[in-house]
């Protein structure tokens, strides 16, 4: 049995009995999924000083302290009511908002909520083994509070199911803990969810643009008519921006790091030779990773978010900020492949909304970019790492139909064979990250070879904190 205390939660818990009894079904399933599929080795003998949301008061919405994982205390947090909130798009802009499900969008918000709440428990079994190759206990601590805010999104995604969606949204509950990333039989829905996450620069990577493609999607659904999925997600956001954040500050410290290494080496590039992570390394997990999480936002032309944003399920991210926010009329302009030729041309606004919100991701993604390579020139380095273009590796859209270098020009078959291992991680770069991320460090205050120390510790604790304990 669980008590409504043991879930730290704004939504009534233990005033709803039906929902209660609907969770307490489901809690055992998952803490027995996060045994199986999270963090592995780490269950029960360490302790994580971890933050637990635990209101959403913006002033003090999580507290610190140490927990073993499986005790963690996954909540149900709802943001704070808008008054008299109206729709902010689409056919139905200026109504009210809607606090039960629509039977006519039934459907397609089932199908959100799912495709959502499928990448939060993939992500955790993606990384479920790096806990044995930390850098440090800094970053295992990071890690786990990446996971178990995963987790957490889960719960978020599961009681809107629970709460709403009826038997059908129980059902898509439990299958939410059935399938498995990188499974053969029971894949997880999309396909960045399906690579494992074997090394530190991956989940470096990953933090950054897949948990950013994370940020796209909350920011849209957000904005969504259905107000329990947009309070839920706008708070989601809160505990994003500290995933990004790892991955953002992980990469820069690689590259402090990398450029530390590259003096004393002379300049002459060789880091490996080192320990170190080399640029050229750092570019091709870029240039993987961005691809992949470009892929997220689906096919450039597409009516399924045509209707989306037609019906208010998923706005723009910042709607507010746009001038029109019916777009009947409006056209966008875009590189559209034709016959195996590229070329511009216009499509109605609605129907390239995915595109309307790539552009936002890339945007936001680019800003990194630039501040990593501020580090690069803080230490004199004249190398820049940057984005692909946004043809290159996809495997969704009508750009997946053909090949493109790193700089979007087009490629033969034959070309791309020979040349991808430039441009992408190949298995000897992926045997030499492992190769130096053989042993973890657990020692307080120590960091791997390859990476320099954070600015900070969490919360106003040193970076020499014993951020992961061990329970003897
Ligand atoms: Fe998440
Ligand atoms: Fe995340």
């Amino acid at each position: 049995m669980i008590s409504a205390e043991r879930i730290p939660n704004n939504v009534g818990l233990s005033s709803n009995k039906r929902l209660q009894r609907a969770l307490e079904h489901w809690q055992p399933k998952y803490i027995q999924w996060w045994r199986d599929m999270g963090p592995q080795g780490f269950q029960d003998y360490h302790q994580v000083y971890v933050r637990t949301a635990v209101s959403v008061d913006p002033s003090g919405w999580a507290h610190f302290e140490y927990v073993k994982l499986p005790e963690y205390r996954w909540g149900i947090f709802l943001a704070d009511p808008v008054h008299d909130r109206r729709i902010g798009f689409g056919d139905f802009m200026g109504q009210s908002v809607w606090q039960e499900v629509p039977g006519e969008f039934r459907n397609q918000l089932r199908r959100l909520v799912v495709t959502q709440g499928d990448t939060e428990p993939a992500s955790v079994e993606q990384q479920r083994w790096l806990g044995q190759r930390c850098p440090s206990l800094y970053d295992l601590r990071n890690l786990f509070q990446v996971n178990v805010e995963e987790g957490r999104h889960l719960w978020a995604m599961v009681y809107l199911l629970h709460s709403y969606f009826g038997r059908d949204g129980r059902d898509e509950a439990e299958e939410l803990l059935e399938r498995q990333s990188g499974n053969r039989d029971k894949p997880r829905i999309l396909d960045a969810f399906n690579e494992p996450i074997e090394n530190w620069l991956d989940f470096f990577m990953f933090t950054m643009f897949t948990d950013r493609d994370g940020k796209s999607q909350l920011l849209s659904l957000s904005e969504s008519s259905l107000d329990p999925l947009s309070r839920t997600t706008r708070f989601m956001l809160t505990e994003e921006a500290h995933h990004m954040f790892v991955g953002e500050t992980g990469i820069a410290r690689i590259l402090e790091r990398t450029c530390q290494l590259m003096k004393q080496a002379g300049f002459s590039e060789d880091v490996r030779k080192m320990g170190g992570i080399d640029l050229p390394t750092i570019q091709k997990f870029i240039n993987l990773w961005f691809s992949l999480s470009l892929d997220l936002h689906g096919n450039e032309v597409s009516t399924n978010a045509a209707s989306y944003f037609a019906n208010g399920l998923k706005g723009r991210a910042y709607e507010e900020r746009w001038d029109d926010h019916s777009v009947s009329e409006a056209m966008y302009e875009l590189e559209l492949l034709k016959d195996g030729r590229l070329q511009r041309g216009h499509i109605p606004m609605r129907t390239a909304m995915n595109e309307v919100l790539r552009d936002w991701y890339v945007g936001d993604c680019q800003n990194g970019v630039t501040r990593w390579n501020r580090i690069l020139e803080r230490h004199g380095i004249s190398d820049r790492l940057r984005l692909p273009d946004r043809k290159f590796n996809r495997g969704i859209g009508m750009f997946s139909a053909m090949h493109f270098d790193p700089f979007g020009q087009p490629l033969s078959d034959a070309e791309w064979e020979r040349r991808k291992d430039e441009w992408l991680p190949n298995p000897r770069d992926r045997e030499y990250l492992l190769s130096i991320q053989a042993e973890p460090v657990y020692e307080p205050g120590k960091f791997a070879n390859y990476i320099a120390p954070p600015q900070r510790g969490i919360k106003g604790a040193p970076v020499n904190f014993e951020y992961v304990r061990t329970e003897l």
